[in-house]
């Protein structure tokens, strides 16, 4: 009586355990046979760059709003700090007083003059005449001098113009950089002062040194 029992459940045992290998058999070759958690064999692939037109699974994030991006070099990391003024005429008003943190120098005209001649010749002009391109071409109606009514503009407020834009002149925040933003004002100022190096530069640096020895 007691060796019949376990024979029936030797038995049993070995039945299911034959039908879990039949049941997982396949005629063909190419099968996983019967997978019991098939995201554990195949994990879902997502693909960069493809809109899943589902914000939880997609696979391209914006970063969270706000987020700064790294420098690895600490002299430069303003660079990528927000600008604090908004685009506001009162904010406008209180760029007026902003100081560039780069310095007027040839070398600083020079790499000015390469971004304004990629960016804002085309409508500017060459000398800052507000004669460009598209201004002379385009039927555009053209920006004010550098040398006219724009000579005593003060440079906070070119950031300002160029970071938010004005009038008809569109926001340059996403295509420079704060640094690239103040080196083009650089060569702007050289053309407010009809293309050459104001004589005030001289005098910038020689109050900075004085204001560095106290
Ligand atoms: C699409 C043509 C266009 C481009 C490109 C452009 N500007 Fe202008 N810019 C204008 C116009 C038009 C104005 C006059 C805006 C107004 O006062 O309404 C202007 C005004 C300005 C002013 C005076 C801002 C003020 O606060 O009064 C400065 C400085 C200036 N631009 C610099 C630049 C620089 C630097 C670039 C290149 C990075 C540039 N612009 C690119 C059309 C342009």
């Amino acid at each position: 009586m007691k060796k019949g029992y376990t024979t029936n459940i030797r038995n049993t045992a070995l039945s299911i355990a034959l039908l879990s290998v039949m049941a997982s058999c396949s005629s063909d070759p190419n099968s996983p046979g019967v997978e019991y958690m098939p995201d554990m064999y195949r994990s879902p692939a997502v693909e960069a760059y493809v809109d899943y037109d589902n914000i939880e699974n997609s696979s391209v994030r914006k970063p969270v709003e706000g987020t700064i991006k790294f420098s690895d070099d600490n002299s430069l990391a303003w660079v990528n700090m927000p600008y604090d003024l908004k685009n506001t005429p009162e904010d406008y008003e209180t760029a007026a007083t902003l100081v560039s943190p780069v310095k007027m120098t040839e070398a600083s005209v020079e790499k000015g003059k390469d971004i304004y001649t990629k960016f804002c010749l085309h409508c500017h002009g060459e000398s800052g005449k507000g004669d460009g391109a598209v201004v002379s071409n385009g039927g555009f109606p053209p920006p004010p001098a550098y040398d006219g009514p724009l000579k005593t503009l003060p440079e906070g407020k070119m950031f300002h113009t160029i970071t938010y834009g004005k009038g008809q002149m569109g926001s340059h925040a996403s295509q420079l950089n704060k640094l690239e933003r103040w080196t083009v004002i650089q060569y702007v100022k050289f053309l407010q002062n009809g293309g050459k190096m104001p004589v005030s530069t001289a005098s910038v640096e020689t109050v900075e040194v004085a204001t560095d020895n106290q």
